[in-house]
């Protein structure tokens, strides 16, 4: 059975077929959840997303997880939030379908997502979380391999937005989603 669920904590800890990051365009690495991911991926990582020429923004891409509990690393770039007219929306929504198509095509059994583009990037958090649900659930329905799909959110306001979303009861730390 499909579980969607919501972590607090850091996704560099997550033992889990994909970990997705919050890249940027040119895959160099950067602060935020970017910036933990290659300290805890250790510098094979940067030396292989160096190799992928960038990804376009809604794009992703695939490296190894190299020293992370994480097999592989899915590298999402989400849009840089400039108003909400500049498709970003789309944009978003099409950085998870991609991780979740990607997902299916390696037959993962779990992933675990951060808030892509809800820290400098500065998407409104609530439409991110619209988004990032819809398109999950959507995508599960058609997966029947993965079996763990994880919203893991740094901080505790992010993640009860996320447990409201999916009806997960308030201040549990992880739970089943229903949405
Ligand atoms: N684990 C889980 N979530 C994290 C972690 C972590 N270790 N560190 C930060 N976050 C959360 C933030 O709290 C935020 O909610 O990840 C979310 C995304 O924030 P950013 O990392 O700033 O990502 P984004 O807004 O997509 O901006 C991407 O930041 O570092 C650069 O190279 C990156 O240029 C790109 C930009």
């Amino acid at each position: 059975m499909h579980r969607i669920r919501v972590y607090q904590g850091d996704i560099t800890q997550l033992a889990v077929d994909a970990i997705v990051n919050a890249a940027n365009s040119a895959l160099n690495g950067g602060g935020g959840v970017d910036g933990a991911i290659h300290r805890a991926a250790g510098p094979q990582l940067m030396e292989a997303c160096l190799t992928l020429n960038g990804c376009p923004t809604g794009q992703v891409k695939m490296t190894h997880g190299f020293e992370l509990p994480a097999r592989y690393v899915l590298h999402a770039v989400g849009p840089i939030w400039q108003g909400g007219d500049h498709g970003e929306a789309d944009l978003l929504a099409s950085c998870y379908r991609n991780a979740m198509t990607m997902a299916a095509a390696e037959q993962f059994q779990s992933i675990a997502f951060p808030a892509i583009s809800c820290g400098v990037y500065r998407f409104p958090p609530d439409q991110a979380v619209d988004i990032a649900v819809r398109e999950t659930v959507k995508a599960l329905a058609s997966n029947e391999n993965l079996e763990d799909v994880v919203f893991c959110c740094f901080d505790e306001a992010m993640a009860e937005r996320y447990r409201q979303k999916l009806h997960v009861p308030q201040g549990g730390s992880e739970g089943e989603g229903s949405a």
